[in-house]
């Protein structure tokens, strides 16, 4: 094991992830963050959010002495070789374009301690762009100049399965700008390079567009089929078979085709609508402007969701009981950022349904950000009596439910199943009404 010693500014999903896993491959690790409760908390073991895996990596990996957490730069500063920077880049309040006030702070926190030669590599999804103008403000304020380097190493986790994205990615992409730098990222990036991990070594402005363009055809392979799914509503075609039938096609591939109430989450939706920003500074607006459709589309199933409520409801929302499966963004995370779960439930509550939400994982964030929802802490209580109940986010507990167990709780036997991933006929049998997106 080399002797290169790490660190990651920013502790949330991605930065806590990459400091954990980094040190998990046995280099001496030092997690940074503004905020002095989550520097604690790490300290203490504990992870602040809910991520599978991560929790038990993390106090073991504080365990063996060689990963800590801190709020100084001037620590951080001092300590490592390799600074990776993984703080968020989220959407500008009333805009499209990326808040890149956390990245900013972070160089600006770090760069006039830097007195040692060091490679700082960027993580966060930024517009293209950002690498170049940083690398300039980096040789301005270090003290070391030049002999702090910049290079742009995107990160391509995805929440609920960080650790394994992490310790095993599909790809590794550097941007750089010297040997140097690609030696210095081969040896951080040792093991999965040994273990067989495909290495991209390209230019600052590529490797800053790959993490974006990938997201974008993500979130248009997800709003492709939710168009085909508006199609199989109108023409009473079930989109699941279709899904499953030109998933066959080795070109197309079956992942990303599962219909339903779209994305949401900290990445896709922000980084389409930035990348259409960004393009437009660069005069090459009409080459994206498909992703408007992809996000219209994505939008649009929301209001279908609530309409087929409102349908299921006899058109009567006002008054209703609405029992709400989900609220995270998708399953095995509690990230709660843009949820279509929690869009559908405030939406009936805002149209006068008495609408109960349960989520194993993040009744809690999602209480922070929509308080005036009512959070329950089970199945039992958040169909108790229900005239509908909505599946919105397809956790284990919910697609494992007894259909005829839930049924002698409710008021009315009405279920949608925002993501398509109940069994049908089950339901059905035990007398519920089943309604989904794109299915007869
Ligand atoms: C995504 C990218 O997958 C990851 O590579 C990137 O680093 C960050 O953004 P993440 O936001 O964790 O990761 O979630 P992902 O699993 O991609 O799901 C995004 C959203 O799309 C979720 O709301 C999910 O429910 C939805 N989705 C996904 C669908 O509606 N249908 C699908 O077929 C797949």
């Amino acid at each position: 094991m080399s002797d290169l010693r790490i660190t990651v500014l920013g502790t949330g999903y991605l930065g806590a992830t990459h400091a954990v896993c980094m040190s998990a491959l046995g280099f001496e690790v030092l997690g940074m963050d503004v905020d002095k409760a989550k520097v604690d908390a790490l300290n203490a073991g504990e992870l602040p959010f809910y991520e599978p895996g991560l929790d038990t990596l993390l106090a073991e990996q504080i365990a063996t002495g060689r990963l800590s957490f801190t709020t100084s730069y001037e620590e951080v500063a001092a300590f490592g070789d390799v600074h990776f920077i993984g703080v968020g880049t989220p959407q500008k309040p009333g805009e499209n374009a990326a808040d890149m006030r956390f990245v900013d702070a972070v160089v600006d926190g770090l760069a006039p301690h830097l007195e040692r030669p060091c490679l700082i590599a960027g993580k966060s999804t930024v517009p293209v762009g950002t690498a170049e103008r940083l690398a300039e403000r980096i040789a301005e304020l270090a003290p070391v100049g030049a002999a702090a380097e910049l290079c742009w190493n995107p990160e391509f986790l995805r929440e609920g399965f960080a650790v394994e994205d992490t310790l095993h990615p599909d790809r590794l992409v550097f941007g750089v700008r010297s040997e140097h730098a690609e030696q210095v990222l081969r040896t951080v990036y040792a093991t999965p390079i040994s273990e067989g991990t495909p290495v991209v070594v390209t230019d600052f402005a590529t490797a800053q567009l790959v993490k974006v363009a990938a997201n974008s055809f993500l979130a248009t392979k997800i709003s492709f089929i939710n168009a085909m799914a508006e199609v199989c509503e109108a023409a009473g075609g079930d989109v699941v078979t279709l899904a499953d039938a030109i998933g066959y096609d080795a070109r197309i591939g079956r992942r990303f085709l599962n219909a339903g109430l779209g994305f949401g989450g900290g990445c896709l939706p922000k980084d389409i609508r930035a990348f259409m920003a960004r393009a437009g500074e660069l005069g090459a607006d009409q080459a994206l402007t498909f992703l408007n459709e992809v996000d219209a589309i994505n939008m649009r199933r929301r209001s279908r969701t609530v309409d087929l409520a409102r349908e299921l409801l006899g058109g009567h929302v006002l008054g209703a009981r609405v029992g709400v499966l989900g609220a995270a963004f998708k399953p095995d995370s509690d990230d709660i950022r843009d949820s279509p779960a929690l869009a559908v439930a405030a939406s009936l509550q805002l149209q006068g349904a008495r609408v109960a939400v349960y989520d194993p994982q993040a009744n809690a964030n999602a209480a922070r950000v929509f308080p005036t929802l009512r959070y329950v802490g089970s199945v039992v209580e958040a169909v108790a009596d229900a005239d509908v109940v909505l599946h919105l986010t397809e956790w284990r507990e919910f697609r494992d439910l007894d259909p005829a167990a839930v049924a002698s709780m409710v008021h009315q036997r009405n279920i949608v199943d925002g993501r398509n991933a109940l069994d049908v006929e089950a339901w059905r049998a035990a007398g519920w009404t089943y309604r989904s997106l794109g299915r007869p």
